[in-house]
């Protein structure tokens, strides 16, 4: 049956990564009808509207959704259309991996670390966000509950346990935001006990930062609330050789939304030298998801082979290829 996806090109680079990678997709095989909706600025001049009614309906209507970056305003009272997606269809889980390739500027070697970040809660919410009108005293509101602390700390050891990874890290700051952060680690420790064969172990968020930098290797899977896992998944991204590398996806118990872990890139957008496996990553872990493991793992591997070859990276990886010359290596060697 023929499976439809929702694209969204995005804004600032996301048009020229997105073609690249649907390009890559396309040399697949694979029964794919894309549905090809604006959301963010591109919306916003087109529709009026940053995120349009008919886009919702798309993605709800197809499950399945491949994201480029996204620009939220900043300062004209838009909140993030990136948050507000992730809270409509209640993707309560971030995955963020990072792994190591060979040859790209990463510090380390046989880094291979999943991110599993809360995605509907905590510091992120656009609601009780206030400012006093002579802007000296500004407030804002962190929410934790119990019921999307176990669901995300369930998805995180349950991911554990099917993909065969030893032990899980729940990263926190308890010793000062007693209550929100506390009651995250409470139901991380209460649910630890679920899993007696995976590892588990508690690291206040500062020293998870510094741990990471110094000894990447001690960590497996992580797991924590919405701003330390934004915070995180950056620093792991940059343990494995920059942004362009890090894909994510966004899961709910119905909807799931696949992306890049970095943003529009309006520094270098329409210049066509983005590097665009971060978002290839990304729909790798798409038909992963859509149970085409086989086919993910040819991408991956793919990437692999082409980032050994320096005459086509990328500038953020050292090189000076463009967009199309990487995405073509990586077609040569699906
Ligand atoms: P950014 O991730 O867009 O860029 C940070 C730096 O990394 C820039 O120097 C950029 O050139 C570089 N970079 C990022 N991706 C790259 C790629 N694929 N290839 C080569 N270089 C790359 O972060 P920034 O500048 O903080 O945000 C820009 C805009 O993106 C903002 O409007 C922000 O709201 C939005 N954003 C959207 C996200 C999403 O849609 N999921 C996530 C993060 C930011
Ligand atoms: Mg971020």
């Amino acid at each position: 049956m023929t499976q439809k996806i929702t694209i969204i090109k995005g804004d600032g680079i996301g048009p020229e990564i997105m073609d690249a990678t649907i390009k890559i997709l396309d040399q697949m095989d694979l029964d794919f009808e894309y549905d090809f909706k604006d959301a963010g600025l591109e919306a916003l001049e087109k529709h009026g509207d940053l995120l349009p009614q008919d886009t919702l309906d798309a993605i709800k209507a197809n499950k399945i959704c491949l994201k480029g970056p996204l620009t939220t305003p900043v300062g004209k009272g838009f909140s993030s259309i990136n948050v507000a997606l992730r809270r409509h269809f209640n993707l309560f889980a971030n995955v963020r991996p990072v792994v190591t390739f060979e040859g790209t500027k990463s510090m380390y070697e046989n880094i291979d670390i999943l991110t599993i970040r809360e995605n509907t809660e905590g510091a992120y919410l656009s609601e009780g966000q206030t400012i006093n009108a002579d802007r000296t005293i500004a407030e804002s509101k962190i929410v934790v509950t119990r019921e999307a602390s176990e669901n995300i700390v369930r998805y995180a050891f349950e991911i554990a346990k099917k993909a065969g990874r030893k032990k899980v890290t729940a990263v926190h700051k308890a010793n000062i935001m007693k209550t929100t952060s506390g009651l995250f680690l409470e139901v991380a420790q209460e649910m630890a006990k679920e899993y007696p064969e995976i590892e588990f172990n508690t690291l206040i968020v500062d020293n998870t930062c510094m741990q990471l930098v110094m000894n990447p290797s001690q960590f497996d899977v992580i797991v924590t609330t919405n701003l330390f896992g934004d915070i995180i998944s950056d620093l792991c991204a940059g343990l494995v050789g920059g942004l362009g590398m890090a894909p994510g996806a966004n899961i709910g118990s119905d909807v799931a939304m696949f992306e890049a872990v970095h943003g529009s890139a309006p520094d270098i957008a329409g210049m066509k030298i983005a590097n665009p496996t971060a978002l290839i990553l990304a729909a790798a872990m798409m038909i992963e998801h859509l149970g085409y493991v086989a086919e993910a793992n040819r991408i991956r591997l793919a990437i692999r082979k082409t980032l050994l070859d320096k005459d086509r990276l990328t500038g953020d990886l050292g090189g000076s290829a463009y967009t199309a010359d990487f995405t073509d290596a990586v077609i040569s060697r699906l």
